[in-house]
């Protein structure tokens, strides 16, 4: 039998540089890191299997210090506990920041047309479409009755992607140093799940969207706006920067993504 030939395909490749734990020290404040153990000993129990991590028995330190402890209960119950530990895991820092403010002005003519296109999909479904019959917060015009009376330009769906233009923005302009950035991502989130969280929400009927469609949601923004960032030319933003955005976008809108599905999911 005659050798399959084979062919080399040579592409030009952009490198990615992994960088280590970000250099601003975003780690979880409750791990504890103890010191290395001076007596050296391995993770072998008295059955002879290996057990990880190990304690040692005389100093009591754990055999991998670079190990951090993250309590089940705080990851529950305190939301910066919660975004040091998802920052931590992802790797989401000041580059990634950086990266994002300086592509918002490059996508932020194109965000009016993310949401008119987001809403639309919305509305290609009537499992979907059927929520905006509902009356919006602040919003005291006319509200059709009937699923197929409800199109994109009724007047309160013109005034919901007001909230929605204004989330995207923030998902590349936001400070992400701040605490408060994260309780408003967490708010959007939990408002969703039929609890009011914001505070203007508290004289309308509780909202319920499944997590699925907004999980779902979340994905279209996000391939929406990597295309985006993908089609800006080299000279807008070198092929290095344009990975450094995409990266990016997929860690906020993940974090985004955690800020909904952990009202929905008993851990
Ligand atoms: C990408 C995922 C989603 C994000 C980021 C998002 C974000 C938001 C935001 C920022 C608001 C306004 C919050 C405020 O009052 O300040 C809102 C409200 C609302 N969302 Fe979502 N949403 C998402 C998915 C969905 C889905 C899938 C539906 C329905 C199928 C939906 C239906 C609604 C409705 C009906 C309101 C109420 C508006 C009001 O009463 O003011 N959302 N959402």
């Amino acid at each position: 039998m005659s050798p399959v030939p084979v062919q080399t395909i040579t592409t030009d490749m952009a490198s990615i540089d992994i960088v280590d734990q970000p250099s601003e020290g975003q780690r979880t404040p409750h791990a504890i890191e103890k010191p290395t153990c001076p007596f050296p000993h391995d993770n072998v129990s008295a059955n002879g299997t290996t057990e990880t991590p190990s304690t040692c028995p005389v100093s009591g330190s754990l055999s991998n210090p670079t190990t951090q402890e993250i309590s089940l209960e705080l990851l529950r119950t305190s939301l910066p506990d919660r975004i040091n530990y998802i920052k931590d895991f992802i790797m989401f820092g000041t580059p990634d920041q950086e990266i994002l403010h300086k592509v918002a002005p490059m996508v932020n003519d194109m965000i009016p047309g993310v949401v008119d296109d987001l809403y639309a999909k919305l509305f290609e479904f009537d499992v979907t479409k059927q929520i905006f019959l509902k009356r919006n917060e602040g919003f005291d015009g006319p509200i059709p009755s009937k699923l197929e009376d409800l199109t994109l330009d009724s007047a309160q769906l013109v005034y919901r992607k007001i909230f929605m233009k204004s989330w995207a923005r923030r998902v590349l302009t936001s400070d992400y140093t701040s605490g408060k950035t994260w309780a408003y991502m967490d708010k959007v989130g939990i408002m969703h799940t039929g609890v009011k969280s914001f505070k203007h929400r508290n004289h309308v009927e509780p909202l319920v969207v499944p997590y699925r469609d907004c999980a779902l949601s979340l994905g279209w923004v996000q391939t929406v706006l990597q295309t985006a960032i993908l089609q800006l030319t080299n000279e807008e933003l070198s092929i290095e920067e344009k990975i450094a955005a995409v990266g990016a976008v997929s860690k906020v809108i993940w974090i985004q993504n955690d800020l909904f599905a952990r009202h929905y999911i008993d851990e």
